[in-house]
């Protein structure tokens, strides 16, 4: 059979071929092939598998010998808030000096300073610095990003965001998934009125939103939303047809994580606070666990999302970066998975499937990347680098040699 590609010799490649999303033990299984090939057909992997046996099968248009290099899915980053504009560097050294990032978005600043500055720019000074940020994305491995919607949080700066994400997909060349994230924080002008600020996400922004988001996320914690206004919110986006997200438990748990797993959420997301019955319920659902060592980090915290305890509990664990401007400005997954390890205590494998085949679960998209196994699209990472663990045990330092995105390089 005549394919496009053959991708050979990969020193490691990294299949993760198999039912998804993974849980527990079988986290660690990353279906690692010793020279290992991939054969691309039209965008898609044909085959994965020995390099002699893939070869004899297929008659490239193209070889590409990676030299014994690691070859893994690009990584799908499923939580991130990466279009936005301006940066939050005077907040960051605030915090270096001891204020706390509830103290400051209660201050005026936080969120609401990012929604000030994306408010004021323009389309193209938006798209220009998000391009920027997904461009190192990819530079780092990633193929696919969630991204949010919540620097506007108000009817017409919401759906604009929405409406740039299918031009930054266009302009960026990444798969991206829309989710819509009006509670993001109750805007200055609703200041003392967050029921009505809801009923403005529910009954104004809501069905305008249906067709530009395929996900509905709600902030739900001390000093955002409380868990009453989150249900009615996902109770309503769910009635309408999107799929939920919740930001749960991280600073303090408010039951946002079972809410999210008795509503059927694609997935909660942070996870710090949340208690151990709340553990085993989100554990035993179909939610995923999006942890965010990136944030921790970023807030300088010593607070980490106890990942051990969510494999051992048998959830469905993710990670992501949580790019954004006040606590994660981190496009690196390599980063993420070096943090998960030293400070959530997963293994270089658990964080690996984490990063790909149950990231790309989190947000929908499992049937499509995450594993290279024939029908998926050919989203691959090449590391220079003889072990897949190096992307654990390194960090600072981009060990990606190259990336593809549908088959296709930069
Ligand atoms: O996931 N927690 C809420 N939202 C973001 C922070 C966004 C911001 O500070 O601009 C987060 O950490
Ligand atoms: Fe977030």
């Amino acid at each position: 059979m005549k394919v496009d590609l053959l991708l050979i010799h990969a020193g490691q490649l990294l299949t993760l071929a198999g039912p998804a999303p993974r849980r527990g033990p079988a986290m660690a299984d990353l279906g690692l092939v010793r020279d290992g090939a991939v054969a691309v057909r039209d965008g898609q992997i044909v085959a994965a598998g020995p390099t002699d046996q893939v070869r004899a099968r297929y008659q490239p248009e193209q070889e590409l010998d990676v030299g014994g290099r690691v070859v893994l899915p690009a990584f799908v980053d499923p939580h991130t808030h990466v279009l936005y504009a301006g940066h939050r560097i005077d907040e960051f050294e605030m915090r270096l000096r001891g204020a706390t990032y509830q103290e400051i978005m209660a201050a005026g600043g936080g969120i609401m300073s990012t929604v000030r500055a994306t408010r004021a720019a323009t389309d193209e000074e938006l798209l220009r610095q998000s391009r920027a940020r997904l461009a190192r994305m990819r530079a780092q491995g990633t193929a696919t990003v969630e991204v949010k919607s919540g620097y506007g949080l108000d009817v017409e700066g919401e759906l604009r965001l929405l409406r740039l994400i299918p031009r930054l997909a266009r302009e960026s060349g990444l798969r991206l998934v829309a989710t819509f994230l009006g509670a993001h924080a109750v805007p200055a002008e609703y200041a003392g009125r967050a029921g009505s600020y809801v009923d403005l996400v529910v009954n104004e922004m809501l069905p305008q939103v249906v067709g530009l988001a395929e996900y509905c996320d709600v902030f739900c914690d001390e000093g955002a939303f409380a868990l009453a206004q989150a249900e009615r919110i996902l109770r309503r986006a769910r009635a309408l047809g999107l799929g939920l997200k919740v930001h749960a438990d991280e600073f303090a748990s408010l039951g946002a994580a079972e809410l999210a797993a008795e509503l059927g959420a694609a997935s909660a997301d942070h996870l710090l606070a949340t208690p151990a019955t709340a553990r085993a319920r989100l554990a035993r659902s179909n939610t995923a666990a999006v942890l965010l060592p990136g944030t921790s980090f970023g807030l300088k915290s010593d607070r980490y999302a106890d990942g051990r305890a969510w494999v051992d509990a048998g959830a469905v664990v993710a990670l992501a970066t949580d790019c954004n401007p006040g606590t994660a400005p981190s496009e690196s997954m390599p980063f993420t998975i070096a943090l998960a390890c030293r400070m959530m205590s997963l293994t270089p494998a658990e964080a690996v499937t984490a990063a790909t085949l149950n990231a790309a679960y989190a947000v929908g998209r499992a049937g499509v990347v995450g594993s290279l196994e024939a029908g998926k699209a050919a989203d691959i990472a090449i590391l220079d680098a003889d072990d897949y663990r190096e992307l654990a045990y390194r960090f600072g330092s981009n060990l990606v040699h190259q990336v593809m995105v549908g088959g296709k390089v930069d």
